[in-house]
């Protein structure tokens, strides 16, 4: 009798311990459910699906939050005159700016580039003359938003090196 006893607690015993595993395999199987939908989640609604529409080549991911402000800013400020690369349009490519020029003086210049060639400002002078007098509007921009579009500018560079130095 006392045999059969230890016999079914034996095999209660076993049994508990299967139900105990099935309850934690269970428990990570839901865990793993569970993640995979949060990706496939982000997949969808993740940057990469936004807007696609601007320079397609530049993935957004590749941008900080303030380039993005700068590529906003530059294409309904500046793109119609200046591209981001080397090439010419009214004015010159912006490509490489921060070799040329400091930010100290792009954003007086962006503000109001007249008033720099009317002082003199002889790197201003200079381009002004060497693009047919052609007239740069002033730009009621912070000097945030055109460090901003000078970032845009710089990660431009970094991104797209085949497109930019054919
Ligand atoms: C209407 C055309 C036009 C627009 C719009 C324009 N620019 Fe310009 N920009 C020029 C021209 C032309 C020059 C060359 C100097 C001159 O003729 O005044 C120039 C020169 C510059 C330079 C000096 C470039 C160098 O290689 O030294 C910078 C920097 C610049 N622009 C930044 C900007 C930014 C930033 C914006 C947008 C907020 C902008 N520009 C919008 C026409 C424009």
């Amino acid at each position: 009798m006392i045999h059969l006893f230890s016999k079914l607690a034996q095999i209660f015993s076993l049994l508990a311990l299967c139900i105990v595993g099935l309850v934690v395999a269970l428990v990570f199987v839901q865990a793993d459910l569970l993640q995979m939908e949060e990706n496939e989640q982000t997949m969808l609604t993740g940057a990469n699906c936004g807007n696609p529409s601007v320079y397609p080549t530049m993935s957004d991911e590749s941008l900080s939050d303030t380039a993005r402000l700068g590529r906003e800013l530059f294409n309904n400020n500046c793109q119609q005159c200046h591209s981001a690369g080397a090439e010419v349009i009214v004015g010159p490519g912006l490509k490489g700016i921060l070799e040329r020029r400091s930010m100290e003086w792009i954003v007086p210049w962006v503000q109001n580039s007249q008033k720099m060639i009317a002082a003199g400002d002889p790197y201003g002078t200079a381009i002004y003359n060497k693009y047919n007098k052609a007239q740069m509007q002033s730009f009621a921009l912070t000097a945030n938003e055109i460090k901003a579009i000078i970032m845009y500018v710089q990660a431009y560079k970094q991104v797209m090196p085949s497109i930019v130095q054919p």
